[in-house]
């Protein structure tokens, strides 16, 4: 079996994408410092798949502990990178402390990789490094323009540095730029729980309809959209675990063409926010309290994948779309117990 060191494997994506790599046939182990997670999700995970997962509980900052931990195995074959602060606002609140996190965590993971040998690199980046993208839909020969935070900028800034350490180190490594995701585990047993309050469309629609918020805010109903609502792709959590896992094996299996590549993670399908409330209300029978509110500052007025790339190379197809992101994010609001 290849152990596959998963950055982050406590967090939201991390520990559904650690579910497929079971359920493939791979070895994670996880490294967390549970700054936004419990290591409750890996117990979900023992649940699920019946594997207990080991989580080292440091921060990636910490270089001499990182590297203790990398000295506890020799047979690690590639790193799934997740681990980083995602608050888009509270990036702007607090630059110094993004950029430290995200880039330093970046330097010292690729320090690790490279001093062990580990040839296989996977990286989480994010549809936000397109900035204000007008060319729809994006692909990945869309230029990235300025970014609209400091956690955008760590994005860009870990992909160009993730390329030069890449090809000058002879490693193997892949953006993956995931769209919007949301959703969780159809067990029920496990979904998006962080440490602080999701700010996403997603949960703030489930827990407004749980009685946890009073109402949604829909941010904007007078875009140059067809019903004035901002447009985004939304992915199921357990399509883009499926294609973390797909990423890792054509890394394995020799079949990327060069050192670096990238690759958009969505489902091409853009979805207003009004018809993302309207779904909610369709799947569930519950009856979402909304509101329109003001535009939001930062926001891209549309935006959604092409992801032909991926479906050429890693045989990635997405298998869930709106409704199916809606049933599992309320199935997951109603059970979620830590
Ligand atoms: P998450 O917060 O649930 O998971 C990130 C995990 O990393 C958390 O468990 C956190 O405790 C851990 N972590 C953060 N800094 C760390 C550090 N210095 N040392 C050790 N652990 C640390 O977030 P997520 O939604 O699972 O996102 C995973 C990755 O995907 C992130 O890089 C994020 O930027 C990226 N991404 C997320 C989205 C999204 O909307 N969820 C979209 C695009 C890209
Ligand atoms: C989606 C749509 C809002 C909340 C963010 C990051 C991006 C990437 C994915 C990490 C927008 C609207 C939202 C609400 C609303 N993450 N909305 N009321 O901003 O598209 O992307 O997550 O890389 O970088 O910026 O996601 O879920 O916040 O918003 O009307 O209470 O829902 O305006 O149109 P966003 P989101």
């Amino acid at each position: 079996m290849s152990k596959v060191l998963v950055t982050g494997g406590c967090g939201y994506i991390g520990s559904h994408t650690i579910i497929s790599l079971i359920e493939s046939g791979y070895e994670p182990i996880s490294i967390d410092n549970l700054s936004n997670s419990y290591e409750e999700s890996l117990e979900r995970v023992f649940q699920i798949t019946g594997k207990k997962v080991k989580n080292h509980r440091i921060d990636l900052c910490d270089a001499p502990s990182l590297h203790t931990v990398f000295d506890q195995y020799d047979d690690i074959q590639g790193i799934i990178h997740f681990a980083a602060l995602k608050a888009v606002g509270e990036s702007v609140e607090k630059p110094l402390l993004y950029f430290r996190n995200n880039l330093n965590s970046l330097l010292n993971v690729m320090d690790q990789a490279n001093r062990k040998g580990i040839d296989h690199v996977i990286f989480s980046s994010s549809c936000t490094v397109y900035g204000q993208a007008t060319d729809l839909p994006v692909t990945e020969e869309t230029e990235m323009k300025e970014a609209e935070s400091p956690y955008g900028r760590t994005k860009q800034l870990s992909e160009y540095i993730l390329k030069d350490l890449s090809e000058i180190w002879g490693i193997n490594a892949l953006s993956l730029r995931y769209f919007n995701p949301a959703g969780a585990h159809p067990s029920g047993l496990l979904g998006e729980a962080p440490r602080v309050a999701a700010l996403n469309l997603v949960p703030v629609i489930t827990e407004t309809a749980a009685g946890k918020r009073d109402t949604c805010v829909v941010f904007g109903d007078d875009y140059d959209t067809r019903d004035g609502s901002c447009i985004r792709d939304y992915i199921h959590v357990m399509d883009l675990a499926d294609a973390h896992t797909k990423a890792l094996t054509y890394l394995l299996q020799n079949k990327h063409s060069s050192n670096y590549e990238v690759f958009n993670l969505g489902i091409g399908q853009g979805v207003t926010v009004l018809e993302s409330i309207q779904a909610f209300e369709r799947v569930t029978g519950q009856k979402l309290k909304y509101e329109i509110g003001p535009r939001r500052p930062g926001d891209v007025v549309a935006i959604y994948s092409n992801y032909d790339k991926a479906k050429k190379h890693l045989g990635w197809m997405p298998r869930f779309g709106i409704d199916d992101i809606m049933k599992s994010a309320w199935q997951w609001e109603l059970n979620r117990d830590f």
